[in-house]
Parts: structure tokens; sequence; C-alpha cells
């Protein structure tokens, strides 16, 4: 099997060498990021996930990423790991690895789809072709009502950081939640201070390559949840948000500035039917498995 095997690596590199990207024979490989409190490799989770997906998808190659050495600082630095700096080693890796050269589908969960959509902005190479976020909050949170069983006493504490002060320096730098944290009281310390998400949601200017890589996505698969307890407000999930200075009424993404000023490119993407919008019933990240083949499957093949 040796020869066959250097064979087709081989051809790999010649044709991403000439930058043949999609020719690559074979399935499309798809690259996961877990949620918060979540490692790469928890067989419950995220091995499961690459299981169903093996199983559907004979011969696909499944990079489930880990960020660390191993699976206790990958779960660590869910929480306290600079984002920022998180997307550039995922960047990193994604640009070494051979057998994605001729792009890859993304799928991530919880707050590792909005970290997925940063790398899709940032690094367009290798390119990424469809983006799948269940349950990743586009536009931030503004709470956290309940946190995952294991993680509930670091839950406690975070609460406790977000309130001292999410936006202060000490905070951002240490506490990943507090990066995606968007008080909607304080939309102005917001955008000032966010160190990820107002930057990747091009609040603090006008990034024209983070518009041209996000409009270069073959599709943007987005799916929220209908009973979540964990996310505030679960319209995050579909990019929605707290209309500004208030914290009760939500608006769709449609009538964000995001969108109508079109910033992002969301909206001309979503004029050429590159955004779905999926809905699932049931709390954050519980989905069974008949409904991820019948509504995820399609976007990984
Ligand atoms: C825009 O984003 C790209 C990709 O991350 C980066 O290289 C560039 O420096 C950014 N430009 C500005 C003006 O921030
Ligand atoms: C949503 O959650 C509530 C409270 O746990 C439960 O009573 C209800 O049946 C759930 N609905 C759905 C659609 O899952």
């Amino acid at each position: 099997m040796a020869p066959t095997m250097f064979a087709g690596e081989f051809v790999l590199l010649l044709l991403s060498g000439l930058g043949c990207a999609g020719i690559v024979t074979g399935p499309v490989p798809l690259v996961v990021w877990h949620g918060m409190g979540d490692s790469c490799c928890n067989p419950l989770s995220m091995g499961f996930i690459k299981k169903m997906v093996e199983k559907k998808i004979p011969g696909i190659y499944v990079l489930s990423l880990e960020i660390g050495n191993s699976l206790i600082e990958d779960m660590e630095n869910s929480f306290f790991m600079n984002v920022n700096d998180q997307v550039k080693l995922v960047c990193d890796v994604l640009a070494k690895d051979p057998r994605l050269q001729g792009g890859y589908n993304a799928m991530g969960f919880s707050q590792g789809g909005q970290f997925l959509r940063a790398v899709a902005q940032r690094c367009p190479a290798p390119p990424m072709l469809n983006l799948v976020s269940v349950g990743g909050q586009h536009q931030g949170v503004y709470g956290f009502p309940h946190c995952p069983g294991e993680s509930s006493h670091i839950c406690d504490w975070i609460r406790k950081m977000l309130d001292i002060g999410a936006y202060t320096e000490a905070v951002q730098k240490r506490l990943v939640q507090a990066q995606y944290w968007h008080d909607p009281l304080k939309e102005d310390e917001y955008r000032k201070n966010s160190l990820f998400l107002a930057d990747i949601n091009q609040e603090q200017g006008l990034n024209e390559t983070y518009k041209k890589n996000l409009m270069s996505l073959k599709k943007f698969v987005m799916v929220k949840f209908l009973n979540d307890t964990m996310v505030d407000p679960p319209v995050s999930e579909w990019f929605g948000y707290y209309r500004s200075g208030q914290a009760k009424e939500t608006i769709p993404l449609k009538e964000t500035p995001l969108y109508t000023e079109d910033r992002l490119g969301l909206k001309v993407m979503d004029q050429a039917g590159k955004l779905v919008f999926l809905a699932a019933a049931g709390d954050h990240l519980q989905i069974s498995e008949d409904w991820f083949y019948k509504n995820i499957l399609p976007f990984l093949q």
C-alpha cells in the first residue's frame, strides 16, 4: 500500500502547487472546531461527530482541531487563550496540512462557529468552501444562562469576571468569552475594546479583505437552537442581536447595520443564496444523528 499512498500525496501536492483548488478527487476534507469547555477528541462530542461523518462519507479526512498539546490544555484554552492567537495558530495548522490544500469544509460548534468564521475572513489559503456554524454566536453573547455540566464552576467565575469588567484590558486579554461579550447597553465600549468579535464584525473599521474572503465561501450555514438555554440571545446564532441600547427586543440579521450597510458582504451572500439558516429543536448543541444526516451532511459533501 505504501507506494500508492506516496503517489496520492504527490498528486495532491502537484495540484496544489498549480493552484487547482477543487480538482483533487476524493471527499472534501472537513475541519472541526469544538466549543467552550470541550476538546478535539472527546468520544461523546467531537469524537462522535467525527465518527458520524466518517461513517457517511467513507475516506473523508476529518481534522478536529486541538488547541494546545493535550486534551486538558485544549479545554483550558477554550476559556483562557487569546482568540486572535488561537485563530492564528489554526491558520498555521491549516496552511501546513498537505491534505487540505485543495480546499476544505469547516464546521464549528458553539464558539468554534465564530472562530472558524474568523479563519475564513483572515486566512483565505487553503480555501474554506462551506462553513457550518452549529450554535455559533456571530453577534456575541450578553449572558450565559446555563453552562455545560462539568464546567459550571468555571462558568460562575466567568460571570464574575464579566461583571467586574468585560471590556477592561485585563479581562479581555485573559478570558475568551469576554472577547465575544457584546453588551448592547455599552456598544461604544464594545466597539472600542473588544479584542476579537468587534474586529471580525467590522465594528472597528472596514477591512475589505474580510469582506472579500467571507464572500468567497460557497455556503455559510448557521444552525440556531430553538430552545437554547445557554446562549443569550439565541438569535445571535443566526447573526441577529439585541437592538442597540436595550436588552429585550432582538432584531434579525437583515435589520442590523452590518447587513443593511453590507459591511461584511452578508447581504450580497444572502442575495446569492449563500446564507442558509437552519433551526434545530432542542437545547444548545442537542442534535440527533438523524437531524445531522438530513440537514448538515449535504453541506459536507
Ligand atoms: C485586514 O485583514 C487582513 C487579514 O487578516 C490583515 O492582513 C490586514 O492587516 C487587515 N487590514 C486592516 C486595515 O486591519
Ligand atoms: C424547551 O424547554 C422547555 C423547558 O425545559 C421544555 O418544557 C420544552 O418542552 C422545550 N421545548 C422544545 C421544543 O424542546
